[in-house]
């Protein structure tokens, strides 16, 4: 049975104090919640990652907030018990604080706990103003998905010396202006250990080792929806686009050697009813 959890046990869940790590995945529609739910996970994550997992696109960078929004609103209508976290998309927390805080609320308005966004201290007035509004917000550095045309693609971050040390730097400014847990993607796993030991808040980790206090994974990634991309961090516990596919085959065999429906498949009216019909519209 799993928990349910408020932000400030969230924000002191430090695997050092002896806690087992916080597992987080994302989901976006009420099935896919209550899968994760059922599996008894911590939080849920609405990421941008609908981009790419859900809607088709090649990057993060096209979803907007009215989007995210209604991924959550479907999440929230199956009543999870995980923590629900609602994704700043890339541009709704780039330009004021004042627009952060108003897209920062339409994500709690449609049923997000907390809201999650990207990027170090460039964007901490905007942090500081989202969480004066009484938001909590997650941070998430390293490999940041929206910076991906400024960081060259998707790509393992702070592995040299000085750029560790300056991430370790963004993960404390984080962490002072008021962020509850911070996701750090695609960095080594020193570098991860170090941030987690350096803030008194909870880090969950994707693609950065097992020295954080939690992990994530996209849905579509553990379930293995597709093949095409395959990042070395993901672990695939399923195998559901190929047995997706070999079910929707078996059910295009059942229809062409018209196996299917079944008798038990079929609403029938009685004898005497279909009899009447057919003598009258096929007599006529
Ligand atoms: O959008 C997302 O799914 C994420 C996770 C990869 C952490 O940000």
């Amino acid at each position: 049975m799993t928990k349910s959890w408020t932000v400030p046990a969230l924000s002191r869940h430090k695997v050092a104090g002896g806690v087992s790590p916080l597992v987080m995945v994302t989901a976006y529609d009420a099935p896919s919640a209550r899968m994760v739910d059922a599996a008894g996970a911590d939080l849920i994550l609405v990421g941008d990652t609908l981009a790419m997992v859900v809607l088709g696109y090649e990057d993060t960078l096209q979803v907007t907030v009215q989007d995210i929004a209604y991924h959550v609103a479907a999440v929230r209508r199956a009543r999870p018990t995980p923590f629900v976290v609602g994704d700043m998309p890339w541009m709704s927390y780039h330009t004021s604080p004042k627009e952060s805080v108003e897209n920062a609320a339409t994500l709690i308005r449609a049923g997000a706990q907390a809201i999650k966004l990207e990027g170090g201290r460039k964007r901490i007035p905007m942090i500081e103003a989202i969480v004066n509004a009484e938001i909590p917000v997650m941070g998430h550095i390293g490999l940041t998905p929206q910076s991906t045309h400024a960081m060259g693609g998707f790509k393992v971050q702070a592995k040299e010396l000085e750029a560790a040390a300056t991430l370790i730097d963004e993960a404390k400014a984080l962490a002072d202006a008021g962020v509850f847990s911070i996701v750090l993607e695609g960095i080594p796993d020193v570098v991860a250990e170090l941030i987690t030991e350096a803030v008194p808040v909870s880090t969950i980790g994707i693609g950065a080792g097992r020295g954080c206090d939690g992990q994530v994974l996209v849905f579509h990634d553990l379930l293995g929806f597709e093949e095409r991309m395959r990042p070395k961090f993901v672990r695939r516990y399923a195998a559901l686009g190929a047995d997706g596919a070999a079910a929707i085959g078996r059910f295009a065999e059942d229809v062409r050697n018209r196996t299917f429906p079944a008798d038990e498949e079929i609403y029938h009216t009685s004898s005497e009813v279909a009899a009447a019909l057919q003598a009258r519209f096929r007599s006529a």
